[in-house]
């Protein structure tokens, strides 16, 4: 549910109609709804209320500093994989028993700030990043709180750029190395071990697959508890898709019961991590039409927005639905490429969209764009990305400057 909506022929963000957004700040211009996130932010509160779960939102979804505050003020946590991420978690004021820190390749850097800032915990990926993280600990002469992310291997119905959690995957320990791991870690004096970590993957919208993946691990909590290790924390990662299309997404009562359900049978506080399900439709990319051509049999809408401020169409086929900002329904419908200006085959955003004509000037949003949007946005064939701007009501802020491509270069 979105505060996107057509009000007579025009495309509004809550209060203010598109067209006024695009003169005033430029295009393409990432827009967001403040309602909209925060209604979002409280239903994942309300769904997961009853267990006190710490919900720490996955940075590298959206790391727009403003929209991260607006998080950390509604009591939401960080879930960092890099310095950048950690420092922006610090910027926003996140408390540090809310902030944790993941990935399958930590530096030294990384681990040091980390423990520097006593956040609440790390999440190890590997024996390896243990003892990275232990020898750096000891050179602080402090005591690391680590999980180990488990990876369940199971197979998960989502594209497979971002199934996490399969056999052959590269994140986390491998199931059956799991308790060699954990055993390694309680024989090192600079670790305490705190918790158990999974990330199955991505636009996942059934509840089965978290299910299975927590029962497993379930089973290998109790080969733990066996060995006289006992977890505090129980992160579920994050992974509930959403609707872009004609997905039908769990709802979140079922996806919270489900976790609940399963993750309190391995330890007693549950974290989880969701990216997507908070973000993504808070926002859409507005893009204003360069030109509208027939080339062979095909018609194209050139915009001014290319893979490079939003790559998901390019590298997944990602959907993600266009809108005109104005509907003028007397107007012929065609079949429609929407492509980019980058110089790359693969710059399409949207394809074969049944639309009506658009010509030079006019602006189309694509939605869903608030997760993976501007945060996987690069400066490819020297663009300058986008601006940001949130929509309160009536009100507007610009909450990141588009970029000056000639300070840029
Ligand atoms: N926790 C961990 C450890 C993760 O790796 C991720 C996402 C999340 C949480 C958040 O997942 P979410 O709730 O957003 O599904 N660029 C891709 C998605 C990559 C996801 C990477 N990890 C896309 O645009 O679809």
């Amino acid at each position: 549910m979105d505060y996107f909506k057509y009000k007579g022929s025009e495309l509004f963000a809550e209060e203010i109609p598109l067209s006024v957004l695009a003169e005033k700040y430029g295009t393409p211009l990432y827009v967001y709804s403040k309602k909209t996130l925060l209604r979002h932010i409280g239903e994942v509160k309300r769904v997961f209320r009853s267990s006190g779960a710490l919900i720490c939102f996955a940075y590298k979804a959206n790391n727009n500093s403003a929209l991260l505050k607006l998080m950390n003020q509604e009591g939401v946590g960080a879930d960092c994989v890099s310095l950048g991420e950690l420092l922006l978690a610090r910027k926003a004021g996140v408390p540090k028993d809310r902030i944790i820190l993941n990935g399958n390749g930590k530096t030294d850097e990384e681990i040091k700030l980390a423990l520097k800032m006593n956040i609440r915990m790390i999440n190890a990926d590997s024996a390896e990043d243990l003892l990275n993280i232990s020898r750096v600990a000891g050179s602080m002469k402090t005591k690391a709180r680590v999980s180990f992310r488990v990876n369940p291997e199971i197979r998960v119905p989502t594209h497979p750029h971002i199934a996490t959690g399969l056999k052959e995957s590269k994140f986390g320990l491998a199931y059956d190395d799991a308790l060699k791991a954990y055993r390694l870690a309680a024989s090192l004096e600079t670790i305490e071990i705190c918790g158990m970590h999974m990330h199955i993957g991505s636009q996942i919208t059934e509840t089965d697959p978290f299910a299975e993946a927590l029962k497993k691990l379930a089973v290998f909590s109790k080969q733990l508890a066996k060995s006289g290790i006992r977890l505090k924390y129980i992160n579920a990662g994050g992974g509930l898709g959403v609707k872009y299309q004609s997905e039908i997404p769990e709802t979140l009562d079922k996806y919270a019961a489900v976790i609940k359900k399963y993750a309190l049978r391995i330890a007693p506080k549950i974290i989880i991590e969701p990216g997507r399900m908070l973000i993504a439709n808070t926002a859409v990319l507005l893009m204003r039409v360069i030109s509208n051509k027939r080339s062979g049999r095909k018609n194209f809408v050139v915009v001014d927005g290319g893979m490079n401020d939003i790559m998901r169409p390019s590298i997944y086929g990602a959907y993600h639905e266009a809108l005109p900002a104005k509907v003028f329904s007397e107007r012929e419908k065609k079949d429609y490429d929407i492509v980019g200006p980058i110089c790359e085959s693969g710059d399409v955003l949207a394809k074969k969209r049944r639309m009506q004509n658009l010509y030079a000037g006019e602006l189309l949003a694509l939605r869903g764009a608030g997760a993976y949007g501007y945060s996987m946005s690069s400066n490819y064939n020297l663009r300058a990305r986008p601006a940001e701007v949130l929509v309160d009501g009536s009100r507007t802020a610009l909450i990141r400057e588009r970029e000056d491509i000639r300070k840029l270069i």
